[in-house]
């Protein structure tokens, strides 16, 4: 947003007008067609504050919107400001074809261009669903107003029979027990109507809560934000706090580059590693950086990772739920524990550092969810990043929800040539597999499911599953869902359907993975390798690929190492973080 195009800036509703030729008659019409909505001449006087409105009957995780869009303007009119929600895209999880991801871009693209073309002098950004943070992070970086995010926050626990249930880490392990025999249709339907019981995001360290760490730590949120349930009271008063301190950050100037640095988003991956989690959060975390030309350092990051203990005992790497975070303490009690490994200097949305707000939050209490350094969860962070000839480019391995005995180890590899293979053929009770082989599978990465579908949790073949399978090797270029666990090798790069090694793999091929080594190799000699790659042909293109936004996607996506992001979004680098 950016004044009237000729380098005036009066702020509100005299912004960034619309063009008739003649800037006095485009204010005059504005105003006229705005006070038939109502509004008087105070009313647009004001400061404008926009609130991107994500709420969508495809959206359960934002099923509060209403009530927070509600909240936040009053925040804004109660410091002075002029609320004004506008609809984005949506994205909900479970009901995106063939993947939230592959829209991810556009929703990114949506909010920044209606930032920027509305009045509009700070923005509220509500999200909550797993790719609308990030998207929403990304607008706001490249937008460049005063942006301040607030999300839906997650839902609470339900049970079944006695047992405390959460999505998804429940839902995947009840899904597994089924499909091992161990529950019958009855049992599986009383569990679908007990994992999601309320509004909110998914209450396991999924990558809504981890993003919402994230972005509490990265400073764009109110203090305190990211845990609170979606039905407490108190995410209404963060929402309405959001709305006031928006408008304070409106007159105040402050824009998300002050925010956004190196230190900043260093201190964001800090915090994925700390509280174990989703691997989706470091794809998500690249993108946003990237959009101020800031690119995420892969061996800084391991060696980020080897320093910082799971502090947090929450599913998939621990047994607990956001609402329990909530209730020790939040982000502050992690930030504490981890002290000297954070820049406390980072500025935040409120003005002041990181370190400051967490002298200001309450003294910590006695609680067990966040573990004390001295006796973490898992010793070193969650993620791991792999390098060797099957992984030219990096793949990286959720080490704190992996099975401890596989994270070395050698096998036969089973190969799946996409997704729909994978669907076809692993059940089949003639398949060839054996619980020490290694599930490869391919063409699932950003180009070739398309748009890098959370399919990298191959599961155990049924016939294994019944035997009581719990854990294999599994390989892909696929992501993973943050509630999902084992011993899982995501984001191989460069993806098979751009001629990365993992096309080049055969059933029977041996691998190896090491993750003390930070090895992952295709024990097939050169020589094998070039002749393979020699007879490799590109896959068919996606049906719809020729048009729209398939086209788009296919012609600018990056691979996961680069936030698979669009290339034409992305300014040149010129910082890296961790630092
Ligand atoms: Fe929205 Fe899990 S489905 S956060």
């Amino acid at each position: 947003m950016g004044g009237n195009g000729d380098g005036t800036k009066q702020g509100g509703m005299r912004d960034g007008l619309t063009s008739y030729g003649d800037p006095g008659f485009s204010l005059y019409l504005r105003k006229s067609f705005a006070k038939s909505m109502g509004y008087s001449d105070s009313d647009l006087d004001r400061p404008v504050i926009g609130i991107a409105d994500t709420g969508s009957d495809y959206n359960n995780c934002h099923r509060t919107m209403p009530e927070l869009v509600e909240a936040v303007k009053r925040g804004v009119m109660y410091a002075g400001g002029l609320p004004l929600a506008f609809p984005t895209v949506s994205l909900g999880e479970p009901f995106l074809n063939p993947t939230s991801m592959l829209f991810r871009n556009l929703m990114a693209i949506d909010t920044e261009e209606m930032v920027r073309a509305l009045p509009m002098d700070a923005v509220v950004l509500i999200g909550g669903c797993d790719k609308t943070v990030p998207a929403q992070l990304m607008a706001a970086a490249s937008a460049g107003i005063p942006a301040i995010n607030l999300v839906t926050g997650p839902m609470m626990t339900g049970s079944w029979r006695g047992e405390r249930l959460g999505a998804c880490t429940d839902c995947r392990r009840m899904w597994g027990r089924y499909r091992g025999g161990e529950l019958d249709d009855q049992e599986i339907g009383e569990i679908e109507d007990s994992l999601t019981t309320t509004a909110g995001t998914c209450m396991v360290m999924g990558t809504a809560s981890t993003m919402a760490l994230m972005t509490e730590a990265l400073g764009m949120m109110l203090p305190g934000g990211a845990a609170i349930p979606a039905v407490h009271a108190d995410r209404l008063r963060q929402a309405e706090a959001t709305g006031s301190r928006a408008v304070a950050m409106a007159a105040e100037g402050l824009t998300p580059d002050r925010i956004m640095t190196p230190a900043a988003f260093a201190n964001a991956l800090r915090i994925l590693l700390a509280v174990g989690g989703s691997t989706n959060g470091l794809v998500h975390m690249t993108a946003v950086a990237g959009r101020r030309g800031i690119a995420v350092d892969l061996e800084a990051f391991d060696r980020m990772s080897e320093e910082t203990p799971v502090l947090v005992d929450l599913k998939p790497s621990g047994q607990n739920y956001m609402e329990d975070l909530h209730k020790a303490g939040g982000l502050a009690a992690i930030m504490r524990e981890l002290g000297p490994l954070l820049d406390l200097g980072c500025l935040t949305v409120t003005g002041r550092t990181l370190g400051e707000e967490l002298d200001a939050r309450p003294a910590p209490w006695p609680q067990t969810i966040v573990r004390p350094r001295s006796q973490p969860i898992y010793e070193k962070g969650g993620i791991a990043v792999l390098r060797g000839n099957l992984a030219p480019e990096t793949a990286i391995v959720k080490r704190s929800a992996a099975t401890p005995e596989l994270l070395r180890h050698t096998g036969r590899a089973v190969v799946f040539d996409s997704p729909a293979d994978l669907a076809l053929r692993i059940d089949d009770p003639d398949l060839d597999v054996t619980a020490e082989d290694i599930l490869v599978m391919r063409n699932a990465g950003p180009k070739g499911a398309p748009g890098m579908p959370e399919a990298g949790y191959l599961p155990i073949p049924k016939k294994l599953a019944r035997q009581g399978v719990k854990d294999m090797v599994r390989i892909s270029d696929a992501r993973m869902s943050g509630t999902a666990f084992g011993t899982i090798v995501l984001h191989v790069c460069p993806e098979s359907a751009v001629g990365g090694p993992l096309a080049l793999v055969q059933t029977g091929d041996r691998i190896t993975l090491d993750v003390d080594a930070r090895r992952l190799d295709l024990l097939v000699d050169e020589a094998e390798l070039e002749r393979r790659r020699a007879a490799w042909t590109a896959p068919d293109p996606h049906p719809g690929s020729d048009r729209g936004w398939l086209k788009l996607h296919m012609t600018e996506v990056r691979q996961a190492t680069g936030g698979a992001d669009f290339d034409f979004l992305v300014p040149p680098v010129t910082a890296k973080t961790p630092v």
